[in-house]
C-alpha cells in the first residue's frame, strides 16, 4: 500500500498525504531517493520542525535560524477563503496547486520543545500534567475511567511507554512477513534501545520466575510466554525517543510538517448522484483559527492517510460525513457515505496493580522486566517515578490506609517504591465512538463497557493474583515492608479515586471486584475503523477512494505489551 508514495513516479508526479499523527509521517522515506547523511538530516528537520511554529503563532526557540525560515516561506498554503465548498473556481485554483510532496498534519505541537518533559522519571508528569499544551489530554470515557489521547507529533509514543512484540499480528493480518521484519527493524534503528535491568527490576523478573511465569525468554522483542526482558524507546541517559525522531529518515525537500493544524474535515465528493465518493483534500485550522484547505494533486495515486488514533479517526471520518447516517444526521452532519461500522466495537485493555513501598531505595526503571501470558495477561513494573507535587496528599492517604504513622519517604519527589501493574488483553467487552458535536476538538463519548462481560474478569484476576505472588515472593522481599500485608497494599488501591465509576466496596473482598473497582486503562484502545469492517486488508476506507486509516482504529485486538511498535511498522 505504501507503494503508491514510494515509487518514482509517485513521486515525480506528487502526492499529498495529509497525516494527522505520528505513524505515517514514516512515509517520508519512501519519497526519499538520495541517501543523505544522517546527522545532517537530523539538523534540517529540527530547523523546520522549528521553522514551522511562528507560522502558527507560537514562538521559536532561538535555534531556529533565517536559513530555516527562508526554506518556510517556500511552502505553498492554500487558502480556500473559508467556504470549504468545491465550486468552479475553487477547482480552478486547485489545478494550479503546486503540492508535490507529504504533508502531515498534527494538532499537537512538537516533542522537541521541553526535552526534560518526556524524559523516563517524568512519565507519570507527562501523563497528569493538565495544561493546554500537554503531550496527553485528558479524557474520561462514559464508563468513568479516566482516558489520554495524545495531542503531540510523535503521538502516543511521546506520552506513553514501549516495548517491542508481535509475530502473532502478521500472521491473522496477512501482512507480507519479510516487509513486516524489514519495517521493524527501520523503526528498531531509530527509536529502540536495550532496557537496563538493574536491582528493583531484577527482583521484579526472579519474582515472576518464582510465580511460575515461566520460562525465562532473556532479552527479546518477541512476544513469547513467560518472562522477558524487553526494548525500550529511553536510551541509556533515560531521555524518550519517540515515532517524531522518524523524521530523520525523510527529506525535508519533500515533507512539510505543519504542527497545531487541526484537521476539521476530509472533502469527499461524488461526481453524480449515488456514484463512489471521492477523497478530494483536507479543512484544516492553524494555531489562530485561520481556516486551510489542502487539495490533493490530480494523480490517482495522490491520498489520504489519518491516522488519529483509535478515537481521532472515527471521530474524523464522522465529521467528514462518513459513519452511521442516523447518528450523523442528528448533528446535522451531511452524509457522505452510510457506514454504520465506523466508531463501532471499540475496547480497552485494562490496567489493575498494587504500589508497593521499598525500604530501600530503588532504580528509576520503567517496564524492564515483563511477564506474560498469552494471550490476554501482562505484567509490567516500574519503580523511582516523579510524581507531581500535588500527589502529596496520597502520602496522607497512603499512611491512613495502611494504619501506619511511617513508611520512610514512599511519596517524596520520586516515588521510592514500585508499581506492578497487569493488562488484560482481548477483552470480549466492546464498545463504541458518538461524536458529542461537530468540533474536532470536542473529545467524543467514548464507551468501553470496561468488564460487562465477566468472562473477563479471569485473566485480571488472575493477572493480579500473579502479582501478589511477586510481591510475595524471596526474590522481590527486600523491596517491601513486611509489616505491610498484601491485602492492605490491595485495600490502598480500592480506596484511592482511581476513576469515577460507583464503588462496590471500599476495600478488597475479592479480586474480581478489585479488579472491576480500581479499573484504569493501559492507553491501548483499538477499533472503530476495522479491517474487514471500515476498511479493506490494505487499510483502505472500504466503498470512497483516495482515503487509508493507519492506526489502532483498524485493529481486531491490540497485539503485545504495547502495541506502538506495530503501529510503526504498519506506518513504514
Ligand atoms: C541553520 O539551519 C540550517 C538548516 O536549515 C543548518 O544547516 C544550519 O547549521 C543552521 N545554523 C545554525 C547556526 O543553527
Ligand atoms: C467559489 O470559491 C471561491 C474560492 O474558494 C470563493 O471565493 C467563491 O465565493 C465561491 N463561489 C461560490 C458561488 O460559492
Ligand atoms: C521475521 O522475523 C521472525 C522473528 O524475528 C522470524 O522468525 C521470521 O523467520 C522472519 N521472517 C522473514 C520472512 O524474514
Ligand atoms: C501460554 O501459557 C498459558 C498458561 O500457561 C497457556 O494456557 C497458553 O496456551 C500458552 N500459550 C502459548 C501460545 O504458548
Ligand atoms: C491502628 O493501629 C493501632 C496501633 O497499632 C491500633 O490500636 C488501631 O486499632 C489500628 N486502627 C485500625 C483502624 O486498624
Ligand atoms: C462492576 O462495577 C459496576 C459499577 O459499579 C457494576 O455495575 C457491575 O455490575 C460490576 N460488575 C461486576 C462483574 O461485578
Ligand atoms: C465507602 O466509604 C464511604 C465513606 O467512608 C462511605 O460513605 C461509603 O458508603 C462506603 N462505600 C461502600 C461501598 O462501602
Amino acid at each position: 500500500m505504501w507503494r503508491a508514495c514510494a515509487s518514482k513516479r509517485a513521486f515525480r508526479i506528487g502526492v499529498l498525504c495529509a497525516i494527522l499523527t505520528p505513524v505515517a509521517k514514516v512515509m517520508a522515506k519512501r519519497l526519499k531517493h538520495t541517501q543523505n547523511d544522517p546527522n545532517k538530516e537530523h539538523v534540517t528537520i529540527n530547523s523546520r520542525l522549528c521553522a514551522d511554529l511562528p507560522t502558527h503563532g507560537i514562538s521559536a526557540p532561538s535555534t531556529c535560524n533565517l536559513t530555516a525560515q527562508h526554506h518556510l516561506s517556500r511552502i505553498p498554503l492554500h487558502h480556500d477563503g473559508g467556504s470549504g465548498v468545491l465550486n468552479s473556481s475553487s477547482r480552478g485554483k486547485r489545478m494550479s496547486c503546486e503540492v508535490s510532496t507529504v504533508l502531515v498534519l498534527e494538532r499537537g505541537g512538537s516533542p522537541y520543545r521541553k526535552p526534560g518533559k518526556t524524559d523516563k522519571g517524568n512519565f507519570l508528569l507527562t501523563l497528569l500534567d493538565p495544561s493546554p499544551d500537554s503531550y496527553a489530554e485528558v479524557f474520561v470515557t462514559e464508563d468513568g475511567v479516566y482516558n489520554h489521547r495524545a495531542r503531540v507529533l510523535g503521538g502516543g509514543s511521546v506520552a506513553g511507554f514501549y516495548l517491542y512484540a508481535e509475530t502473532e499480528f502478521v500472521k491473522v493480518s496477512g501482512l507480507d512477513e519479510a516487509l513486516v521484519n524489514d519495517s521493524y527493524r527501520w523503526v528498531e534503528k531509530k527509536v529502540v534501545f536495550e532496557a537496563p535491568v538493574l536491582q528493583w527490576q531484577s527482583a521484579v523478573r526472579d519474582g515472576l520466575l518464582e510465580a511460575g511465569v515461566l520460562p525465562f525468554n532473556g532479552i527479546t522483542y518477541d512476544n513469547v510466554n513467560g518472562t522477558k526482558i524487553g526494548s525500550t524507546i529511553f536510551d541509556e541517559d533515560d531521555h524518550r525517543h519517540s515515532a517524531a525522531d522518524l523524521l530523520e529518515y525523510a527529506d525535508p525537500k519533500n515533507i512539510k510538517v505543519y504542527l497545531h493544524a487541526t484537521v476539521h474535515k476530509i472533502i469527499a465528493t461524488t461526481e453524480t448522484v449515488g456514484s463512489r465518493p471521492k477523497v478530494e483534500g483536507v479543512i484544516y485550522k492553524d494555531a489562530l483559527g485561520v481556516r486551510h484547505t489542502a487539495f490533493l494533486t490530480k494523480d490517482p495515486k495522490s491520498g489520504i492517510i489519518v491516522t488519529a488514533g483509535a478515537i481521532g479517526s472515527s471521530q474524523l471520518l464522522m465529521l467528514s460525513g462518513i459513519g452511521p447516517a442516523q447518528h450523523l444526521k442528528e448533528l446535522g452532519i451531511k452524509v457522505v457515505m452510510d457506514q454504520p461500522m465506523v466508531g463501532q466495537d471499540m475496547a480497552d485493555n485494562t490496567l489493575n496493580g498494587l504500589f508497593i513501598p521499598s525500604p530501600t531505595p530503588v532504580e528509576l526503571s520503567l517496564i524492564s522486566a515483563v511477564g506474560i501470558y498469552l494471550p490476554s495477561n501482562y505484567i509490567l513494573p516500574g519503580s523511582g517515578l516523579n510524581l507531581a507535587p500535588s500527589f502529596g496528599w496520597i502520602s496522607e492517604f497512603f499512611l491512613r490506609v495502611i494504619n501506619k504513622t511511617d513508611i520512610g519517604s514512599f511519596f517524596d519527589k520520586r516515588l521510592n517504591g514500585g508499581i506492578i501493574v497487569q493488562k488484560v488483553a482481548r477483552p470480549l467487552s466492546k464498545g463504541n465512538i458518538e461524536l458529542r458535536s461537530t468540533d474536532p476538538n470536542d473529545t467524543p463519548k467514548v464507551t468501553f463497557n470496561y468488564f460487562k462481560e465477566p468472562e473477563d474478569l479471569k485473566p485480571c484476576v488472575q493477572g493480579m493474583q500473579t502479582v501478589i505472588n511477586v510481591v510475595n515472593s524471596k526474590a522481590f522481599s527486600k523491596f517491601r515492608y513486611q509489616t505491610i500485608s498484601t491485602q492492605q497494599l490491595l485495600n490502598l488501591v480500592a480506596a484511592l479515586p482511581l476513576n469515577q465509576r460507583p464503588r462496590n466496596a471500599n476495600t478488597t473482598k475479592s479480586l474480581e471486584q478489585f479488579c472491576n473497582d480500581t479499573v484504569m486503562t493501559f492507553w491501548h484502545h483499538y477499533g472503530g475503523c476495522q479491517v474487514g469492517k471500515v476498511v479493506d486488508q490494505d487499510y483502505k476506507v472500504l466503498g470512497l477512494d483516495g482515503l487509508r486509516v493507519i492506526d489502532a482504529s483498524t485493529f481486531n485486538f491490540t497485539p503485545g505489551t504495547n502495541p506502538q511498535a506495530t503501529i510503526m511498522m504498519l506506518g513504514r
